[in-house]
C-alpha cells in the first residue's frame, strides 16, 4: 500500500477552509480541483460535503498515487486528471463545473499562471458558478502581516518568478476574463479565501 505524502500546511487549515466552503457553496455539486498537491484538501472536502462530487487534478500525474491514497474509501471522487492552468485547452473542453478550487498556486509559479487560471475557470464554470482561491496575498490598503513579507521573500529568492500577488492586480485578471471578486475571508496565517463569480448570463 503506498503511503502518502503528507503536508503538515494542508492539515493545518483543511478545517477553516471546509467551514468556509459550507457558508459560500451551494448545497451540491461538481467541483474540480487545481493544483491538488498531495489531495488532503478534496479528500477532507469531498469526505464533509458528500453531495458535491470532485474532480481533483494537478500540473503533471507525479504525486496522483498520492492523492489516490488519500481518496482511498471515497466515492463521491473522480480519478486525478492532467491540468496545468497554462495549457489552452483544460481537461475536456465541453466540461463545465458549478465550483473551481485553487490553494497556495498563485504564488508558487510565475504571474503568468494567474491570468491562465482566471482565463480558464471563467471558460469551464456554469454562469453564476464560483471560482474559489486560498493563499497569501498583498493587500494595498492592509499594511503587510511580517509572515508574509518574510515569506514573499523567500519565495523571489527561490524563483524570481514567483512571490504573493497584489490582490488589485489579481481583481483586474479577473475582471478582463469576466470573474468579480464576490466575497473576500481572512483566514488563519494571513491567508483569505476569495470567491471570484462568473456572472449568471
Ligand atoms: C504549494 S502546492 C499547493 C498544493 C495544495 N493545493 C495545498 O494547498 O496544499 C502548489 C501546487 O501548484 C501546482 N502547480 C504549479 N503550477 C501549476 C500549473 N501551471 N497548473 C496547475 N498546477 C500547478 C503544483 O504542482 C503544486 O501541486
Amino acid at each position: 500500500m503506498h503511503s502518502p505524502r503528507f503536508s503538515p500546511a494542508a492539515d493545518r487549515n483543511k478545517q477553516a477552509i471546509l467551514d468556509m466552503l459550507r457558508t459560500v457553496l451551494p448545497p451540491q455539486g461538481l467541483a474540480l480541483e487545481i493544483a491538488s498537491g498531495t489531495g488532503q484538501h478534496v479528500a477532507w472536502f469531498a469526505q464533509h460535503l458528500p453531495q458535491w462530487t470532485w474532480q481533483p487534478s494537478d500540473a503533471t500525474a507525479e504525486g496522483f498515487a498520492d492523492i489516490e491514497a488519500h481518496m482511498a474509501d471515497l466515492n463521491n471522487v473522480h480519478k486525478p486528471q492532467v491540468l496545468d492552468v497554462m495549457q489552452t485547452r483544460w481537461l475536456d473542453a465541453d466540461s463545465r463545473f458549478d465550483a473551481i478550487y485553487c490553494a497556495n498556486m498563485l504564488h508558487i509559479s510565475p504571474w503568468q499562471t494567474t491570468t491562465a487560471l482566471m482565463q480558464g475557470s471563467a471558460a469551464q464554470l456554469v454562469p453564476g458558478g464560483v471560482l474559489l482561491t486560498y493563499g497569501p496575498y498583498l493587500e494595498d490598503a492592509l499594511v503587510t502581516a511580517e509572515g508574509n513579507s518574510s515569506f514573499d521573500a523567500s519565495l523571489r529568492a527561490q524563483n524570481p518568478a514567483w512571490g504573493i500577488r497584489r490582490l488589485e492586480d489579481v481583481i483586474q485578471v479577473a475582471a478582463q476574463s469576466g470573474l468579480r471578486l464576490a466575497q473576500r475571508h481572512a483566514m488563519p496565517a494571513n491567508n483569505l479565501l476569495l470567491v471570484w463569480q462568473r456572472a449568471t448570463h
